[in-house]
């Protein structure tokens, strides 16, 4: 409660010096008012969190100061002090906003105990405060989206490896975020003032990729027409990113190890050796460790490069982010394209729910960006969306244990009640030729309740008929 600060007002000197007295103990900064009116002046310029206020003053009472107070955009908490027997009046000043009273005369103990349990009360709504807003946060990182404990992982990898300059292997699928992810740690290191340069080792043949990575001198070989740097010498100061790492010759792996070790190369062609200071981070959608394995990765490249390892999963193992970053490419998507999308049905998203994403977050980021494009209204639909990523869920829907067991368990019943009615409902559909009064008939239900249903669930009965 250090850090706390008191407002005391009293038109009496004498009983200002009292209550500070009665206080002191529970630390804190003090100050005080000798009327409503300035009360309300300093309680705006000074933001006290707590203010122990007699009511019976002259100028402005405290009662019509309590008001003003109570109206203030985060008012503090207000404890009033009332005259001996004016139960009612104390009565009052609660109704009216007021977070405790005192009667007068009171014991120093009293006043001392009040003002305590209300210091308590507000340093706990701080500390609410203050995790709501730290759960919040957590939803991303930097640009990276994730709500899911994988993910939160992953946030707390990149902060730690960021402060350091080891080298990172960023490991996943296709689109799971793996360049977001080294340029975030890029950007929170302290080379953030230096480049960030991309160097991806699968678009090239090998001779290509180690003039890319070394430069080379005029006259190198043929077609070196003039001299030219390199991403290390590029890169010096900075981050090197070297991407699909797992498609680099041997012959290449041998090069970049002895720039790994000893941070110096050559051109090619060029007999000068040159210094750099780079930081590598390396990604690979392979499976590194068996390719280490097998010989075709060297093993001690292998290490070098995964002195820190961070591994990105598949988005279908993490279900959870995926409203989340549906909704979050809703908003940039509409944006970007000028268009007035306001959210997603729940039929859409169910689809995006049960939809495996092979293309992990990319797939999910085009998907929705096309749905945006061509969307009439201003609420996604399921008919907006990608046929194929439309038609693949109608069949996710055969398999209720494919619902992501990691899910908190009220998520996961209400997935599996809703994948069980979903499975029902499609079965009586094809048993009544997907006519849909017939269906309400034989369900008896109401065809309007049925339809309903069905929307609610994400089943179009056209995507049925086709299958
Ligand atoms: N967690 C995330 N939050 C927000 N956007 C993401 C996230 N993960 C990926 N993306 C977006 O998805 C797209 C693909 O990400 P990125 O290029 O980093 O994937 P990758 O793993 O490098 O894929 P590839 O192996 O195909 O190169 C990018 O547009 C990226 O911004
Ligand atoms: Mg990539």
């Amino acid at each position: 409660m250090l850090d706390s600060k008191i407002l005391l007002v009293d038109d009496e000197k004498s009983a200002r010096y009292g209550m500070r007295r009665a206080l002191a103990s529970l630390g804190g900064k003090v100050i005080e008012a000798a009327n409503g009116r300035e009360a309300l002046g300093i309680a705006e310029k000074e933001e006290p969190d707590l203010i122990i206020m007699d009511i019976a003053m002259p100028e402005m009472t405290g009662f019509e100061a309590l008001e003003k107070l109570c109206q203030m955009p985060s008012p503090p908490l207000i404890i009033m002090i009332t005259a001996h027997g004016s139960e009612k009046v104390a009565v009052e000043a609660m109704k009216r906003g007021a977070y405790d009273y005192i009667a007068k005369p009171y014991e120093v103990d009293e006043l001392r105990m009040v003002a305590r349990n209300a210091l308590e009360k507000i340093s706990l709504e701080r500390e609410n405060r203050r995790l709501a807003e730290e759960l919040k946060k957590k939803e991303s990182y930097g640009e990276i989206i994730g709500a899911s404990d994988v993910m939160q992982e992953v946030f707390d990898r990149i902060g730690k490896v960021s402060q350091t300059d080891v080298a990172v292997l960023i490991e996943g699928e296709s689109g799971t975020g793996k360049e977001l992810v080294a340029n975030e740690i890029h950007k929170r290191s302290h080379r953030s003032g230096g480049p960030f340069v991309i160097m991806n080792c699968a678009a090239l043949p090998e001779n290509l990729i180690e003039s890319e990575l070394f430069g080379h001198e005029k006259g190198a070989f043929t077609g070196a027409t003039a001299q030219r740097r390199g991403k290390f010498e590029i890169a010096d100061g900075g981050t090197l990113f070297l991407d699909e790492i797992g498609d680099m010759s041997l012959n290449t792996q041998a090069k970049v190890l002895r720039v790994l070790q000893e941070q110096r190369f050559e051109r090619l062609g060029g007999e000068k050796t040159i210094q750099v200071d780079v930081r590598i981070i390396s990604a690979t959608n392979k499976d590194l460790a068996a390719a280490t394995k097998a010989g075709a990765f060297r093993e001690d490249l292998y290490y070098r490069l995964k002195v820190v390892s961070i591994s990105l999963p598949p988005l279908r193992e993490r279900k959870g982010d995926i409203a989340l970053l549906t909704n979050s490419f809703v908003e940039m998507f509409s944006r970007k394209h000028r268009k007035r999308i306001l959210g997603i049905d729940a039929g859409a998203m169910r689809v995006i729910h049960d939809y495996p994403w092979p293309g992990n977050v990319r797939e999910l980021s085009n998907a929705i960006e096309s749905a945006v494009v061509l969307a009439g209204g201003n609420t996604l639909r399921r008919d907006d969306l990608p046929p194929e990523i439309r038609k693949q869920a109608v069949g996710a829907f055969g398999d209720p244990f494919s619902i992501d067991a990691t899910l908190p368990f009220r998520e996961w019943k209400k997935q599996m009640v809703e994948t069980a009615e979903r499975l029902y409902l499609i079965r009586k559909l094809e048993e009544n030729d997907h006519n849909i009064s017939q269906t309400a008939r034989a369900l008896d239900m109401h065809r309007q309740s049925l339809q309903q249903k069905l929307r609610e669930l994400g089943i179009d009965v056209k995507d049925l008929q086709e299958e």
